[in-house]
């Protein structure tokens, strides 16, 4: 049993405020009796809307390798070309946090706003690991410090684990593995700028359990029921 008007906004019909609006104005039967705001129904029972069947609609959720020069959005002003693109399906599906248009690697897409939520609730914890390549070679000295924390909006991120992959002297360049668990906006970026190092490149290799084993740039598939829930357990430890 649901409150009706999480039942209609779960069906992607309207928002769960516009629903309790229709609700008010009479719009909505269930059973064929005219409805009232905070009703509880089931998935048998008939909820129409101007006479109109309502489905509940079906949860999808997706694992993407997001490409440079992509969106996290459901659309753009601009025109240009989102996460949201790139999946067919006629859902109305929404990435799951942001990655930087220029940041490649692993998002998540749904249509169930709950779930979303709750990946995205920074007390949650969710795990996400990045490969950052910097302009310049880092030293033991500044991994430490990072490890320590860093300000960014007058609050301390202590990253999970920061380790250094290599350096190379010729090209001037370090890759750095970076476990965070906030989601600041451009964490990351900012995380290594506090330090004068600029990052060149940045993808998300890990989200928890997750990773993107053989999907190649702009390949996605489906996340398993199991592996959705072993996702919201983690919150609720
Ligand atoms: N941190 C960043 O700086 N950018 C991203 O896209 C993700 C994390």
């Amino acid at each position: 049993m649901e409150r009706l008007q999480k039942y209609i906004a779960d069906s992607g019909y309207c928002s769960r405020r516009k629903a309790e609006e229709l609700i008010q104005n009479g719009q909505v039967t269930v059973n064929g009796q005219v409805a009232t705001i905070g009703m509880k129904v089931e998935n048998n029972d008939s909820v129409k809307i101007n006479g109109k069947l309502i489905k509940k609609d079906i949860k999808e959720y997706y694992l993407l390798n997001k490409p440079r020069g992509v969106i996290c959005s459901s659309s753009d002003e601009k025109g240009r070309k989102t996460v949201v693109d790139l999946i067919k399906t006629n859902k109305r599906i929404y990435p799951i946090g942001r990655l930087d248009y220029d940041t490649t690697g692993l998002i998540l897409l749904t249509n169930d706003g709950d779930f979303a939520n709750l990946m995205m609730s920074p007390k949650n914890n969710i795990k996400k690991t990045y490969i950052a390549k910097l302009e310049g070679i880092i030293t033991g000295e500044i991994i430490k410090k990072i490890k320590n924390g860093v300000v960014l909006d007058n609050h301390k991120c202590v990253p999970d684990r920061v380790k250094l992959k290599r350096y190379d002297v010729k090209t001037n360049t370090s890759l750095v593995e970076i476990t965070i668990h906030e989601g600041r906006n451009h964490e990351v970026k900012r995380i290594f700028e506090a330090f004068n190092f600029n990052v060149l490149k940045l993808k998300r290799e890990r989200y928890e359990f997750l990773t993107l084993g053989k999907l190649k740039s702009g390949e996605y598939r489906f996340l398993s029921l199991e592996e959705v829930n072993e996702l919201k357990k983690l919150t609720k430890k």
